[in-house]
């Protein structure tokens, strides 16, 4: 009973959802689509299919693979007269443009069709085209009616093997009847196209109900015109067998596992008529239409299959080593927690690239060079963010630890005084440390004192750049957080800025040293003629070994000559003779002639003296030497017997200083050294 009932009430629906479509068509329709943007809502599209709000084309497939897309016009169309069951006639025209993801490599294609239902659920792609299944190809309850354009060979691998064909399909894809693509031209002349052309193609479908008559007639738009002759006349096809009293008209169409195209349908007219007289659909003026799309409209689609294919795949080898690499980063930086990575991003100082100091520099050429001393060559160098620098680079290192190195840099970073030399920034690459300095325009105090033909610095200029050492010095002795040792004072690490101001460079390396946080497979210890005596038996710095090298860093300026040369000659002893003698001013630089202040001469010398005793005990700290500069307190006595007894001398030429002599290239004089030596307690020495 009750299922008896269902029944009935489905065949009233069914009754009831015919009428409707009977009802809803009326006898004549006409539209016109110059293009679809208006009209969207005339048309029912599915899939793939879209109607594109940029252009307004109507796209049934992009190029995705394995696509179908339909595109029908919403309301049915009637295509049986009512009243003396006859078919009615019908013709349409359409423009369309089909682009293969590569020549010859397009596919499936599309079809026009008359279809019961305005889509196509369960149609497959490929060579089914968006219209049947494999289960229901060919079965007459379908209703299907299509044109095919096809661009693939056909479905039924018959004798016509060529995919560039127009078919026509009653309920079965295998086309009944097919043609290969070509027009008639004026002179009844064949000549054939490639629908895959890209261009825009029109074609012409004209159906005469009364003799059950189908001519199609297809040729590219630029032709201008319809050709007289149709492609296909096609007569009997018995359609009344396959249409319903009203149908949808519409599209389908699909793309392949291999082979795609992206199909489009710029504009579509029609007209139908039920009785007297054929129906001519509106003339399609192609300029009234939407441009085609671009040839190879944007991006991948333009691309070949096999390039698309490699380009995603180097993609992803690509993605997938960067992966890897942030990865390995991630855990390396896990690993070095320890290390204080951390604190390598401090940037004060500033961390520089090294490519910005390679190219700054030169490549850190020859003629770049404008110093070099114990702890490494200096370059000069230009950088688009700071200017002139000067590049220290100290090479043949290994670091030992990270976070100790950092935390020494860091401190160097935080040392600032006005007679040392400002250290902007470092960097450290592979073996080399490279400190970056303030670039000081006059260059080094050596070179001024020696090597500059014709000018003398004066005196109140000497006085003044001794103060500013002597001030220098007290900073990194007492006034900052920690005692910084020098370690290698001397004229060449003593640089002049345009204002004549003395600044102290170099400073804070030993400790790096010291520490152990550099190694070298020499040791810097200081240069033969500021190096206290007692230096070369215990090798240990101490801020009596740097007030030592001040003192014959002092008497340097006053005198002029250098603290020591190959022979035997010291320049302490030999200031020390003027002084036992009563003449200590004798010793002033000869090039000063008088032009110089006695008082202050004679101050310079005699602290100079002080600071040069060979017991470390017995010199005064920089803090007194400043006083002592300024007048603020008296100078000690300095009795005969300070000791500057040769025997202090043969410490320092003869005991246990391996001598590694390399010229010291910030001075174009070769007379004195910088010596990096093997300093280790109690070392026998090479005695000669
Ligand atoms: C398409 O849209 C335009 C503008 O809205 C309208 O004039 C025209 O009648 C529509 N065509 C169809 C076939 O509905
Ligand atoms: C094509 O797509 C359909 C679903 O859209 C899927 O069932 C079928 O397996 C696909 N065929 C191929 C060859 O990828
Ligand atoms: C479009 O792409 C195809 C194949 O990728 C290529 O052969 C053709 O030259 C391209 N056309 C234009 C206009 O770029
Ligand atoms: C084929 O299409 C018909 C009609 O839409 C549908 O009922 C059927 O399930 C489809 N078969 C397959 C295998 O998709
Ligand atoms: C479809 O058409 C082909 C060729 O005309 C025919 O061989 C095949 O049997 C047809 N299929 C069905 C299911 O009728
Ligand atoms: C089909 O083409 C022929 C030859 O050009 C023509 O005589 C005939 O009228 C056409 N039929 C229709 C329905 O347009
Ligand atoms: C239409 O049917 C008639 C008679 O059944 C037949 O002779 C003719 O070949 C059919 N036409 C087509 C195109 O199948
Ligand atoms: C197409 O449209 C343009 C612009 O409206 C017009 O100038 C031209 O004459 C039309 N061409 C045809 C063949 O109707």
């Amino acid at each position: 009973m009750a299922i008896a009932r269902s029944i009935g009430t489905l065949m009233f629906l069914l009754f009831l959802s015919t009428n409707v479509i009977a009802d809803s068509s009326t006898s004549t329709t006409e539209f016109t689509f110059l293009g679809f943007r208006a009209n969207q809502t005339d048309i029912q599209t599915e899939s793939a299919a879209t109607i594109q709000q940029t252009d307004g084309l109507l796209r049934l497939t992009n190029r995705n693979h394995n696509v179908t897309g339909t595109a029908f016009y919403r309301k049915p169309i009637r295509l049986r007269d009512r009243s003396d069951n006859k078919l009615c006639s019908f013709s349409t025209s359409f423009i369309f443009v089909i682009i293969p993801s590569s020549p010859g490599n397009g596919g499936f294609g599309f079809t026009f069709t008359l279809s019961p239902t305005p889509n196509r659920p369960g149609a497959e792609s490929a060579q089914y085209l968006g219209l049947l299944n494999r289960s229901n190809n060919g079965h007459s309850t379908n209703h299907v009616f299509a044109v095919e354009f096809d661009t693939v060979q056909g479905f039924k691998d018959g004798d016509d093997r060529r995919g560039n064909h127009i078919g026509l399909d009653f309920n079965n894809l295998s086309s009944a009847v097919q043609e290969p693509v070509i027009y008639y031209d004026t002179d009844d002349r064949k000549e054939d196209f490639q629908l895959e052309s890209g261009e825009p193609i029109q074609a012409h479908l004209d159906y005469d109900g009364a003799t059950d008559t189908l001519n199609v007639t297809v040729y590219p738009t630029r032709l201008g015109f319809k050709p007289n002759k149709p492609l296909m006349l096609h007569r009997d096809l018995n359609l009344s067998e396959i249409v319903k009293d009203a149908m949808f008209v519409g599209f389908t169409s699909a793309t392949g596992k291999g082979q795609s195209s992206s199909h489009y349908v710029m504009g579509w007219s029609f007209a139908s008529s039920c009785g007297e007289g054929n129906p001519v659909s509106n003339w399609l003026n192609v300029s009234l239409l939407p441009r085609p799309p671009p040839p190879n409209v944007s991006g991948k689609k333009g691309y070949d299959a096999q390039v698309v294919a490699l380009i995603a795949s180097l993609s992803i080898v690509t993605l997938f080593l960067l992966a890897l690499l942030f990865v390995f980063l991630m855990y390396k930086r896990q690993v070095e927690e320890g290390e204080a990575l951390e604190d390598w991003e401090i940037d004060y100082p500033h961390r520089f690239s090294y490519k910005d100091l390679y190219l700054g520099t030169k490549k850190f050429k020859e003629s770049e060079i404008i110093g070099s001393g114990g702890f490494g060559i200096v370059y000069r160098g230009k950088l688009p963010s700071s200017g002139d620098v000067a590049v220290k680079k100290i090479n043949q290192n290994s670091l030992q630890g990270v976070r100790e190195f950092v935390a020494e840099i860091e401190s160097l970073g935080r040392l600032s005084h006005k007679n040392l030399v400002n250290l902007q920034g470092w960097c450290k690459h592979n073996k080399d440390l490279l400190l970056v300095y303030d670039y000081i325009p006059n260059g080094s105090l050596d070179s001024l004192l020696y090597t500059r033909n014709g000018i003398v610095l004066t005196w109140e200029v000497r006085f003044e750049i001794i103060k500013g050492v002597a001030s220098g010095l007290l900073y990194l002795h007492e006034e900052w957080e920690q005692v910084v040792i020098h370690r290698d004072v001397k004229a060449s690490n003593v640089l002049v800025d345009a204002d004549l101001n003395a600044k102290l460079g170099d400073f804070g390396l030993a400790r790096l040293y010291d520490r152990g946080t550099l190694t070298q497979t020499t040791k810097v210890v200081g240069t033969l003629g500021y190096m206290a005596p007692e230096l070369t038996r215990n090798g240990k710095g101490s801020t009596a070994s740097d007030v030592f090298a001040f003192g014959v860093l002092l008497l340097e300026i006053v005198c002029g000559r250098r603290p020591t040369n190959t022979e035997n000659f010291f320049l302490a002893d030999w200031v020390m003779d003027f002084h036992t003698n009563g003449g200590v001013l004798r010793a002033v630089d000869q090039k000063l002639g008088s032009s110089f202040n006695g008082r202050e001469a004679k101050l310079a010398l005699v602290v100079g003296l002080l600071c040069c005793h060979h017991k470390p005990t017995v010199r005064p700290t920089m803090r007194n030497v400043i006083r002592y500069l300024n007048g603020d307190e008296d100078v000690p006595e300095i009795d005969g017997n300070l000791g500057f007894s040769d025997s202090s001398r043969d410490d320092i030429l003869r005991s246990n200083v391996v001598c590694n002599v390399s010229t010291d290239r910030a001075s174009s004089s070769s007379t004195t050294f910088s010596f990096s030596t093997e300093v280790s307690s109690g070392s026998l020495g090479n005695g000669r």
